[in-house]
């Protein structure tokens, strides 16, 4: 199996799931390990069963020589987060549209079985406080740089798919928490925060809503995906939590970690929100459930945000040397 950004968040859990749970697959990571990506994500693993190849997935020679030894392409890998590709699209271009065809080419050329991994930012947002959810006939309506390079991915996918009859399939996942998540995301930044004697920072009034799911769980319906899914289909991954805004999640790690003033009352601060921000993400996951009987282990957020904040404690050492830097570009955004 070659994972694609396997040294990232969602991939480098996935390999854990992996290699804990099918002793019969060996994996190929092939990472460009940039800002993002950590080789310490992948320690412990069995050297004799998972590799990690540095490379570029935009590179055509190298992705042509990893691909054709594998059976599956599991891609994860994208430049992944919203501020960043606000700051500088450039490398949103680059590897989640080339780096995306690239793949591509290497899977047609020699017929291996491709899973993409994506977002339900491809469909825009919702108004907030409607009931109205994402389907997979949803159309696209993407809003920033990243999420417009999600949604260019997943079209060239489904051209593949219909043109060249490549064997692939697609996944659009709601909002991962859980271990190994980059402090620049909204979870553990603020987590991360209150460790290091920060503030934690709200965008705007924070009554965005999104669909929070560990990322077990989304994992795990990529296994199903793969395993049982139809080829040609898109499955929506979303773990139907009661909807939370970003106001009620932050005052949540507040009061889990004592980040409370005399009176009990959460300490956070309102800074500058996102240009153009998405309101409401809500996945309809029916599909996955009815026929691929997936569902989801973490049912209560509370307490995977327990065990994240957990995890965020007792690793300093994981995360403490991206802090500053971190920060700081987030101050330059006046976030
Ligand atoms: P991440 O930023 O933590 O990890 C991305 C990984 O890709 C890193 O290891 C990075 O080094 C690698 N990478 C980046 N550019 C590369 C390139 N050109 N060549 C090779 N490797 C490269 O991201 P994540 O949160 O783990 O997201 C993984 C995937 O899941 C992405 O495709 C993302 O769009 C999708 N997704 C994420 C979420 C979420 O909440 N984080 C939700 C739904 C879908
Ligand atoms: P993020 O983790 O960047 O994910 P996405 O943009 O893909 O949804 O942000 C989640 C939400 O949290 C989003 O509405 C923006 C908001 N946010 C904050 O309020 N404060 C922060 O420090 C960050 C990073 C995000």
């Amino acid at each position: 199996m070659l994972v694609t950004g396997g040294a990232g968040f969602i991939g480098a859990n996935f390999v854990h799931m992996v290699a804990r749970t099918r002793p019969e697959v060996s994996i190929v990571v092939v990472d460009k390990l940039t800002y993002a990506g950590n080789p310490a994500n992948l320690a412990g693993l069995d050297s004799a069963r998972v590799q990690l190849v540095q490379a570029d997935i935009a590179d055509a020679a190298a992705m042509d020589e990893l691909v054709a030894a594998a059976d599956t392409v599991v891609h994860f890998a994208a430049e992944s987060h919203n501020d960043n590709s606000l700051r500088d699209p450039a490398p949103f271009v680059h590897t989640n549209l080339v780096g995306t065809f690239t793949l591509l080419e290497a899977a047609r050329r020699h017929d291996v079985r491709f899973h993409h991994v994506s977002t339900d930012e491809v469909f825009g947002d919702l108004e907030l406080g409607a009931a109205t959810r994402f389907s997979e006939t949803t159309p696209y309506q993407p809003s920033s740089p990243y999420s417009a390079t999600k949604a260019g991915s997943d079209h060239l996918v489904r051209a593949w798919v219909r043109s060249f009859g490549l064997r692939a399939t697609i996944s659009n996942c709601s909002n991962n928490y859980g271990p190994f998540q980059h402090i620049e995301k909204f979870i553990p930044r603020q987590i991360t925060n209150i460790l290091d004697g920060r503030t934690p920072k709200l965008y705007g009034t924070g009554a965005q809503v999104r669909d929070w799911i560990h990322v077990d769980d989304h994992n795990r319906a990529v296994l199903d995906i793969l395993d049982r899914g139809r080829l040609g289909h898109t499955y929506n991954i979303g773990a139907d939590q009661p909807e939370l805004s970003n106001r009620d999640v932050i005052e949540l790690i507040c009061r889990l970690m004592g980040a409370t003033d005399a009176a009990g009352r959460p300490i956070y601060e309102h800074v500058a929100d996102r240009p153009g921000h998405d309101q409401r993400y809500a996945m309809d996951a029916t599909k996955l459930r009815a026929e691929l009987g997936w569902q989801p282990a973490f049912a209560d957020f509370e307490a995977g945000l327990r065990q994240t904040i957990e995890w965020y404690t007792q690793h300093p050492q994981w995360w403490h040397a991206a802090k500053e830097a971190t920060e700081a570009a987030y101050a330059a955004q006046g976030h």
